[in-house]
């Protein structure tokens, strides 16, 4: 988002309808259209009430060292348009040891520039050395692709970090509109509930994820129709039933296998 200027107003109208219904969680990143994500987001925020909100946005992990990291976020906050950062990631682990970057997430933190940091695509060994370093259990969030067609982390990754308290954001529930794995909104199952709750299928995608424990789901959209679509859903909850019928179709992995990314 934030890349083209042609889809820009309705960009803007999409986030602040999404505040509007009362969604107040942002993810956004220095990387995402080398910063014109946060500044459209810095735009569609401005005249709401900063602390009814929750901004999340990740350092690149050539930035996460102590000579940029800095820098990076003055950035980050400049073009958002705002003081401080709900939650800082680091967007995934680089050749910068994460001491040094964990330390300088602190010190941000001391100076008020972020209230909490995370990390996102981290597997259970990167997070076993996270949790176990100095100030390791401060980190507050996991961000990793997750969707019905992806489930790999529910085998040790996710009950590791649970076990720790600390949450998952589940990148991509949407399976990227379909596009990762077109077979899932053709699915038996998903058409099934679908028909039953009388809601699309890309709609069971988001049901499914926002049924998780402990996980916290970030669609993308940059489409008022969708937005709406997407908003619209959220009172329905999946039954015991609707779940075996998903897990039947998509099963829960039985065997560790690596963490997705796209
Ligand atoms: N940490 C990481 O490494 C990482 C990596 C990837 C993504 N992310 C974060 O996760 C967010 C979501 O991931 P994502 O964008 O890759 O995948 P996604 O949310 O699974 O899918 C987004 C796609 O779904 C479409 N869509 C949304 N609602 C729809 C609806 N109701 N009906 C039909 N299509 C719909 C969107 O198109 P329209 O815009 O046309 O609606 C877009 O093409 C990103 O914005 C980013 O903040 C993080």
């Amino acid at each position: 988002m934030g890349d083209s200027l042609s889809t820009r107003i309705e960009e803007i109208e999409c986030i602040r309808y999404a505040i509007d219904k009362g969604v107040n969680m942002i993810d956004t990143a220095e990387m995402y259209g080398n910063g014109n994500s946060e500044s459209l987001i810095g735009e569609a925020i401005k005249g709401y009430d900063r602390e009814s909100l929750f901004i999340v946005s990740k350092v690149l992990p050539s930035n996460a060292g102590r000579n940029r990291i800095f820098q990076s976020c003055k950035n980050t906050l400049d073009r958002l348009q705002t003081d401080y950062l709900d939650m800082y990631l680091l967007h995934w682990r680089g050749i910068i040891p994460l001491d040094e970057t964990i330390e300088c997430m602190e010190e941000l933190k001391a100076s008020g520039k972020i209230k909490r940091w995370g990390v996102s695509n981290m597997d259970i060994d990167d997070m076993f050395e996270i949790t176990h370093a100095a100030k390791g259990d401060q980190c507050q969030v996991n961000q990793v692709l997750y969707h019905l067609g992806s489930r790999g982390i529910e085998y040790s990754l996710k009950p590791f970090t649970d076990s720790r308290n600390i949450p998952t954001m589940a990148y991509c529930p949407l399976a990227q509109g379909g596009r990762l794995k077109d077979k899932l909104l053709k699915s038996k199952s998903v058409i099934k509930i679908s028909e039953k709750y009388g809601v699309s299928p890309i709609q069971i995608l988001l049901l499914f994820v926002l049924n998780q424990e402990n996980m916290i789901s970030i669609p993308k959209t940059s489409k008022l129709k969708h937005m709406k679509e997407n908003i619209e859903c959220l009172d329905i909850i999946l039954n015991e039933e609707d779940i075996e019928l998903l897990n039947s179709e998509f099963p829960a992995p039985n065997k560790k296998v690596s963490l997705d990314i796209e």
